[in-house]
């Protein structure tokens, strides 16, 4: 795992805008698996100042995006359908027939979720998955226990889960119990990982997810299996790892050919 230390929320925006504006230049018609919650807010922010200087273009790309809340529809403004198309989908030029997000309306939750996995066999798998991390190591949707090999499914939350994402509902009670999330398997199929965390709060997991055992108590520690994941953190985030000074010491000396 590649780990970037960078010194605040906007330079982790920033680079990882930066990973995606060569993804989508080196490959236009790239499948971006996309996230949401509080983290990748300031990278969409970054991704549509650089579509709006005309240095990137969605036009041939494909998006699914990891997770979505069952019974809300993506009319609701609290589903992760309108988060996107709020603050991405509407501000730049993706196709919304390319544009894939789970439907928390979906009579048929596993019909629907093997539909979902196929979608993205069909587009050739995801070339660039972006990730958060929960406070309790979970990836997309998948909470400590999850199957190392799971794939996209129906899955309760815990209770830290809905406490934590009681902040965009106002109401804790308000929060949906059930969700459908890629799988830790579908997640790990992605060509390339790239895992962004912010803030203190987050270095626990960061450090469980890095340098931790491999463990499904952890499911964002599958990823030290994957063969090409770029974690990208602020120095809080970094805070609890043991070796950040090695991470620094590796990224500095990049040799020239490395960079992107
Ligand atoms: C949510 C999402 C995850 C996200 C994580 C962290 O529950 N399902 O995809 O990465 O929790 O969210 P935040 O970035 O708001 O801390």
């Amino acid at each position: 795992m590649e780990v970037i230390i960078k010194p605040d929320a906007v330079a982790v925006s920033k680079e990882a805008a930066g990973i995606f504006r060569e993804q989508l230049a080196t490959k236009p018609e790239s499948v971006l698996g996309l996230a949401t919650g509080g983290t990748p807010l300031g990278l969409y922010r970054e991704l549509v100042a650089l579509f709006t200087a005309g240095r990137v273009d969605f036009s041939q790309c494909t998006t699914f995006n990891l997770d979505e809340y069952v019974g809300l529809g993506a009319a609701h403004g609290h589903s992760y359908a309108s988060y996107m198309q709020e603050h991405l989908f509407t501000q730049v030029n993706i196709d919304s027939a390319r544009a894939h997000v789970p439907d928390g309306l979906a009579p048929d939750v596993p019909q629907h979720c093997e539909a979902y996995e196929q979608a993205i066999q069909r587009a050739g798998g995801i070339d660039l998955q972006l990730l958060g991390i929960g406070g309790d190591g979970h990836i997309g949707f998948n909470e400590p226990g999850s199957a190392l090999g799971s794939r996209t499914r129906i899955k309760t939350l815990t209770r830290q889960t809905i406490v934590d994402n009681a902040r965009f509902f106002g109401r804790e009670q308000d929060v949906p119990h059930h969700v459908i999330t890629m799988g830790v398997g579908t997640i790990m199929d992605a060509r390339h990982c790239l895992v962004l965390a912010t803030g203190a709060h987050k270095a626990a997991a960061v450090a469980a997810m890095a340098e931790g055992p491999v463990t499904a108590m952890v499911p964002a520690s599958a990823l030290q299996f994957h063969r090409k994941c770029t974690l990208i953190i602020d120095e809080a985030a970094a805070a609890q790892l043991s070796r950040r000074d090695y991470y620094r010491w590796v990224y500095d000396h990049k040799p020239e050919w490395q960079r992107v």
